[in-house]
């Protein structure tokens, strides 16, 4: 037996979540049996998309699920080895007993932290990839608006363009975001949308149009998108964030027929959309993050007792770059 933590969500929030929402609960762990491996969490991600899943989708008093990287601490499954680090689905607890259905192993870059795999080289990495070439297509000289784009997604699709050749702008919700975006990232130009407002604050940079939005936030910002677009923009819709605390991710757009006048594609997407270029998704990926031309940041919470927060902060840009919560050496 081993002595673990998880968290459940024990009341559905209403607008933003409070710690109330959850609670942390010991219990207990049995040993392994024949085909499945003991494994401890080492570091779980924090999604906006959860934000939903509190209202409909989790259990309440069930231990919430979310990505998560772990250690092999036992195995009796062939495929895996004690130290062996794998990916998985059980995020929110220390420790759990699993099969080996849902579990992937991961090789450890050289040069790279394990947590890449979290972002960068993971989920948010390949949905900024797959939504700024492949569903947003963008090409050099295009003029794109990434928000959030201090954020896991939004930091690599604003750099994935400037690596295409584009002019880059990105709103963020901080100064302290915005130099990163402008110093080490190398966006053109930045936005803090809590400073100015997200309309008149692209409307004064963005003096060429916009040719592609990339949007994560929906609202006001896609509303101050369509007002800048230029003929035949394209919208690529990855997320709402400004909406997740509302039911239904309500939102108000004031600027919808702009798009006729401009003959404007919005397109919504997940990674489903584009699987099959998960394999060159990782070549390339990795090659940019080792030759230093995509850059990230981590916000990284110490001990499960913190996942809560973590989440919480998510809606309060608590985050420069991927938030984690570590629950493991
Ligand atoms: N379509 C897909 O398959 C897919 C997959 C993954 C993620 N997503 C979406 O991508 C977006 C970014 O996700 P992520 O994981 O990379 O999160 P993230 O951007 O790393 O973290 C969330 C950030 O959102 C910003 N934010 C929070 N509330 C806001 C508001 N009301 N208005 C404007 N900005 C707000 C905050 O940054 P500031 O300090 O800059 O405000 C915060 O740090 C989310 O909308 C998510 O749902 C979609």
């Amino acid at each position: 037996m081993t002595t673990s933590r998880e968290v459940h969500l024990v009341a559905r929030p209403e607008g933003l979540p409070t710690e109330e929402d959850f609670q942390i609960l010991e219990t207990e762990v049995g040993d392994p049996a024949e085909g499945e491996v003991l494994i401890q969490n080492l570091y779980m991600s924090v999604d906006p998309a959860m934000r939903p899943r509190l209202t409909a989708g989790y259990e309440l008093n069930q231990a919430m699920s979310g990505s998560a990287i772990g250690r092999v601490v036992e195995s009796r499954a062939e495929e895996f080895a004690p130290g062996d680090v794998v990916s998985n689905r059980h995020g929110f607890k220390e420790f759990f007993v699993s099969g080996a259905r849902g579990l992937r192993k991961l090789e450890t870059i050289q040069g790279l932290p394990l947590t890449v795999h979290m972002h960068a080289l993971g989920g948010t990495g390949f949905t900024a990839y797959g939504g700024i070439l492949h569903i947003a297509q963008v090409k050099a000289e295009d003029k794109v608006f990434v928000s959030t784009a201090a954020g896991a997604v939004g930091s690599v699709a604003a750099q994935i363009a400037k690596l295409k050749g584009c002019w880059v702008v990105g709103s963020t919700g901080s100064d302290e975001k915005a130099r990163w975006l402008a110093e080490e990232a190398g966006l053109d130009a930045v936005v803090n949308y809590k400073e100015t407002p997200i309309r008149k604050g692209l409307g004064e940079v963005a003096t060429a149009g916009i040719d592609v939005y990339f949007d994560n936030v929906g609202g006001d910002h896609l509303d101050a998108a369509l007002a800048c677009m230029n003929e035949r923009g394209r919208v690529a819709v990855c997320g709402m964030i400004s909406g997740y605390n509302e039911p239904g991710a309500r939102t108000t757009v004031r600027n919808l027929a702009n798009i006729i006048y401009g003959r404007i594609t919005i397109r919504g997407f997940t990674v489903a959309d584009f699987a099959d270029l998960h394999a060159e998704f990782l070549r390339n990926m990795t090659d940019w993050l080792l030759r230093g031309e995509i850059r990230y940041q981590e916000t990284i919470l110490e001990g499960i007792e913190n996942a809560p927060r973590a989440l919480i902060g998510l809606f309060q840009g608590l985050n420069a770059g991927k938030m984690l919560v570590q629950l493991g050496e």
